[in-house]
């Protein structure tokens, strides 16, 4: 075969991307990055400074994948250097430790962050995201450090059309599994024109769902949980009650945490009605 032609199917095949990680300081970023890239773990905390660069190549079907890392400093004091590798990123890896609720509660302001530098034409469609996290930190058992449930980051990352995956840099497990379906969405995008496959931002539910679960989640009390105002009538808790048990029902809705918010729902309604004459 004549070695040009060759040559350009070579180049059709090959795809250079770029992804940046994302997430407050000592969440455990570089540490999963280096266990995919080195299959290494590093126990001794060491500061990102501004950014790490670093370069992969990954397989996804027929396709070489080139990978430019760049691992960005969670530390506020590092924003001036971080905030100039945003752009023309294809691909984000939001990390948050699972012991740490406001490693969790951060990532809304990092993704604001970063739209902020992409500036207000970025489009969100064109970037794959992948939501990971340290599941356990020492050898203390992680169901008492554990803050943030597996259905929270899940719903929150799922409910926006993200990847979630739990995921340990010390032991690896999982870590390269959730980089294989992170390169390959990636890989899927650049094949769609750049747009995230549709299948993809399909999870089964609807932000509605998703929504009302987080907003049950966070209710103050049952009257806020039905969404009434206190002192509201028989009628305005049925209601509301009915609308909630229809959008939630878990026969219905398979949002993560639905189950839980239901019958959360249910037990207010009792409640309620049970001091409304
Ligand atoms: P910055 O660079 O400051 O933004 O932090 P980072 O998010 O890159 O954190 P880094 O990866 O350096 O890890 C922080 C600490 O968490 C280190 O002490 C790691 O050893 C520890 N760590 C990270 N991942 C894991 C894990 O899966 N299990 C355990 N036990 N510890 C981890
Ligand atoms: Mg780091």
């Amino acid at each position: 075969m004549d070695s040009n032609v060759q040559k350009r199917r070579e180049n059709k095949k090959s795809l250079r991307v770029k992804v940046i990680s994302l997430g407050n300081a000592e969440v455990g970023k570089s540490c999963i990055i280096k266990r995919y890239c080195e299959k290494r773990f590093v126990p001794k905390y060491l500061a990102t400074i501004g950014i790490d660069y670093g370069v992969t190549k990954v397989q996804v079907r027929d396709r070489e994948i080139k990978v430019n890392i760049f691992d960005m400093a969670g530390h506020p004091f590092f924003y001036e250097v971080r905030n100039e590798f945003y752009k023309d990123s294809q691909g984000v890896v939001l990390v948050y430790d699972v012991g740490l609720r406001e490693s969790f509660d951060a990532l809304d302001s990092w993704l604001g962050e970063m739209k902020q530098e992409m500036g207000s034409m970025v489009n969100m469609e064109s970037i794959v995201f992948v939501v990971f996290n340290v599941t356990c930190r020492s050898t203390v058992d992680l169901t008492k450090r554990r803050v943030v449930d597996e259905g929270v980051g899940r719903l929150w990352a799922e409910s926006r059309g993200f990847h979630y995956f739990e995921t340990s840099a010390q032991s690896g497990e999982g870590i390269s599994e959730m980089f294989q379906a992170f390169f390959s969405s990636i890989t899927d995008m650049c094949e769609n024109g750049g747009k995230r496959p549709v299948a993809e931002v399909t999870v089964g539910f609807t932000k509605e769902q998703a929504d009302t679960i987080r907003r049950i989640r966070n209710s103050k009390d049952s009257w806020d949980m039905l969404g009434v105002k206190p002192g509201a009538t028989r009628e305005e808790v049925n209601k509301a009650y009915r609308k909630l048990a229809v959008l939630l029902h878990p026969d219905k809705c398979v949002a993560p945490g639905s189950e839980d918010a239901f019958k959360a729902v249910v037990n207010a309604r009792t409640s309620l009605l049970k001091n409304i004459k």
